[in-house]
Formats: C-alpha cells, structure tokens, sequence
C-alpha cells in the first residue's frame, strides 16, 4: 500500500494532495476514499493523480464514483475521467454551469445517491448563496466527510500575515471553523436552513472528522463539530 493513500478508519482512507495557492495562501489538500460495501471505490474532492495513486486505489477495488464535494473542489476530476473513464462522474451544486468542459453524469443532491446509501449519509449544505457543500457521513466508521466547512490548519503552517489573516478567518487548529467570509454569508437570510443542517449533521454523532484543509479529527467529532459551529447553532 502507498505510504502517501493513509488507512484513516474502517474502509476510509485518505490521500495528501498537493498544496494549491487559495486567494495567495498555501492550502494543503486532502482526498477521500472509501471502499463502498459492494467493493466499489468511491472518491470524494479527487487530489492530483499520479500513477503511484491510481496502482495503489486499483488495489483497493474499481473506482466506479468521483464526487466533487462543491463548486470549488474540481481541479483535477478531468485527469481521473481521463484514469477511470467507467467511473461515474458527479457535480456538486454550481458546478455543472462552471465546468462547462466536463461531462457531468449526476448533480449530488440532498439525498444519498441509490449507489451508496446504504453507506453513506448525504446532505446539501445550504444558507449561503455563495456555496453549498454536499456533506457526507460514513456510517460504518462514524466518519464525517467535510471539504470546507471546517478549515483546521496547524497553528505552524502559516507564517507571518498569512497566520494573523488566517486566524481572523478562524481557520487555525484547535479551533478551526468554516472560513469567515463564508459565515458571513449565511447571516443574510439563510441561518435556519443552515441551522437545520447543523443539526442533521449532529444527529449522526460523528466520531471521526475528514475534512479538507488542516488537522482532521479523530475523536469526539461531534463535540468538536458543535464547538466549530457555535456561530451557528
Ligand atoms: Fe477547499
């Protein structure tokens, strides 16, 4: 097995993609993968694809799903339908209009697709009319699969006016939030709904927390799922 695909729990593991430059910051990234109970390998926010990764995921079974989570986690889906031209390709809320160049093959909704529900939870996380985030939860492992929603980044990772911007923008472990300029947006009309996800997401009681940018969480995920939302529940 890969050194760099990283068993995370039961028939979940996760990959460090590259670090991309986000509004000039370093993002480290995070992909997820997790072996479906019928063996299918389902693929969630795809990293930068090397022929080490696609050796070491062909061990773990076919990859038949690739799911961007939400709009702004696509970069690289082109190189994995080129990879597993099989694979079923799914959009995240806006991105079908945005990647004009992808043939999309299903939009991810609100409920989980008949392809894994019996594996996954799904919600669209909504409020913002900036983004919404598909939100999935892995019910074997108590597993929430989080993109942005939550950015923890090590308190080291930033250095000087980057570190101060990112601890306005709540991004920083322990404590890290979904990103200011994004909360803002929910308090303009959209907070009940958002509220009713929150809450959705809590009735699952997460265990362990994947999420895209940062420090994931091991344990207690819920408490550390209803600390990160304060600003919200
Ligand atoms: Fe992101």
């Amino acid at each position: 097995m890969s050194q760099t695909l990283k068993p995370f729990a039961d028939r979940v593991w996760t990959y460090a993609g590259e670090t991309v430059s986000f509004h000039g910051m370093p993002y480290t990234t995070r992909m997820t993968v997790v072996q479906l109970e019928s063996g299918e390998v389902w693929v969630h926010s795809p990293s930068n694809l090397t022929s080490e990764l696609v050796h070491t995921i062909n061990q773990i079974g076919p990859v038949t799903y690739l799911v961007s989570p939400n709009k702004i986690h696509h970069l690289y889906l082109k190189d994995w339908v080129c990879a597993f031209p099989e694979a079923v390709l799914y959009a995240s809320p806006g991105l079908i209009n945005k990647r004009r160049d992808l043939n999309f093959d299903r939009e991810l909704t609100n409920s989980a697709d008949d392809a894994w529900s019996t594996d996954l939870h799904q919600v669209v996380f909504t409020g913002s009319k900036m983004m919404e985030e598909v939100v999935f939860f892995h019910k074997v492992s108590q597993t929430l699969i989080l993109t942005d929603l939550i950015e923890n980044f090590p308190t080291d990772h930033f250095r000087g006016l980057q570190k101060c911007l990112a601890r306005c923008a709540g991004i920083l472990a322990p404590n890290g939030k979904t990103p200011l300029d994004w909360r803002l947006t929910f308090y303009l009309g959209g907070k009940a709904e958002a509220q009713q996800c929150i809450n959705l997401m809590l009735s699952w009681q997460p265990e362990r927390i994947i999420v895209a940018h940062g420090n994931c969480i091991q344990q207690h995920g819920a408490e550390f799922l209803k600390k990160s939302f304060n600003w919200l529940i």
